[in-house]
């Protein structure tokens, strides 16, 4: 028997246009997802999760590691599907960590990322690798896909800060869908679009700034820009709006959707604890999933 962890991710800056080589940033939470495997005579998936894909990605991991045996895969999860919070990548790593535990490989931590990566294709197309990354490091981090490797840079948090995730549970469309919808859009307006990707690499580029000096107000601020470039280039969605005018009509610094959107997940930006409590409770009360956590 085999077992393995995965962790929940939000990203905080960047979702979209990082598919396109632009840095983002992001925060691993405590959320998991665990995977315990058995040895059988037949595959079988196990998990309250209905999802197409997840046996497709399990075989494309057991390709890639090179692992023929078949297995009965537990699923136990604490993150919700199709909520922004990187599910799949979780239960992806949880599942490399399973076959290193089975089969005593010691795989490191790049290496599960990696494998991981390969169900990640499965699942969204051309993902950027963030979400496999964060499942398997956790912390806060700056992502930049590469052509022959991407750059992950720890990120310094200079003051600790609130967030609160409100996952509204409607997405309709996977992640691959929208990214291609994103993708087609950009090549109807590519003038257009230029300009919104100048503007989200200033903003994240001041985020970053804004995390390490502790400047919430700022880091508040950009956030409010980048959920309307997401808005813009038509990832938002009416649970996805009503959520972040709650939580700015309840003094949050900011809120923007965080993850592929059209639904999923948003993350806010809480002036302090016990602002945090008090949106965290209104967005239940609107019947939605939230978790709330410290970035330290
Ligand atoms: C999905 O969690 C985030 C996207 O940027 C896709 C990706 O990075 O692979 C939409």
């Amino acid at each position: 028997m085999g077992r393995g962890i995965g962790y929940a991710k939000t990203i905080f800056f960047g979702e979209h246009f990082v598919v396109y080589g632009i840095p983002a940033i992001g925060i691993g939470l405590s959320k998991k997802i665990e995977v315990e495997i058995e040895k059988s005579s037949y595959m079988k998936i196990e998990s309250n999760h209905a999802d197409a894909n997840l046996l497709k990605g399990i075989e494309a991991i057991k390709t890639a590691i090179k692992v023929q045996d078949n297995f009965i895969v537990k699923i136990k999860s604490e993150i919700p599907m199709r909520s922004g919070l990187g599910s799949s990548a979780a239960i992806s790593v949880a599942f490399v960590r399973a076959i290193s535990d089975e089969y005593k490989l010691n795989l490191s931590d790049e290496q599960i990322s990696s494998y991981a990566y390969e169900s990640e294709k499965i699942y969204h197309g051309t993902p950027s690798g963030t979400d496999n990354t964060l499942a398997t490091f956790g912390g806060a981090i700056i992502f930049q896909k590469r052509e022959g490797g991407n750059l992950i840079t720890p990120l310094k948090i200079g003051k600790p800060f609130h967030i609160v995730i409100g996952n509204t549970d409607k997405r309709k469309s996977s992640t691959s869908e929208i990214i291609a919808a994103v993708k087609s859009r950009k090549e109807k307006n590519p003038e257009i679009y230029e300009y919104f990707f100048n503007a989200e690499k200033k903003i994240i580029e001041f985020a970053i700034k804004a995390i390490e000096y502790g400047n919430l107000e700022e880091l508040g601020e950009l956030m409010n820009l980048n959920h309307g470039i997401l808005s813009a280039i038509g990832v938002s969605s009416k649970e996805n709006e009503d959520i972040v005018q709650t939580a700015r009509n309840m003094d949050a610094l900011g809120a923007k959707i965080t993850g592929a959107g059209c639904g999923g997940s948003c993350v806010i930006l809480a002036k302090n604890e016990k602002n945090a409590e008090e949106i965290a409770n209104e967005i239940k009360k609107m019947g939605y999933f939230v978790i709330s956590a410290m970035v330290q």
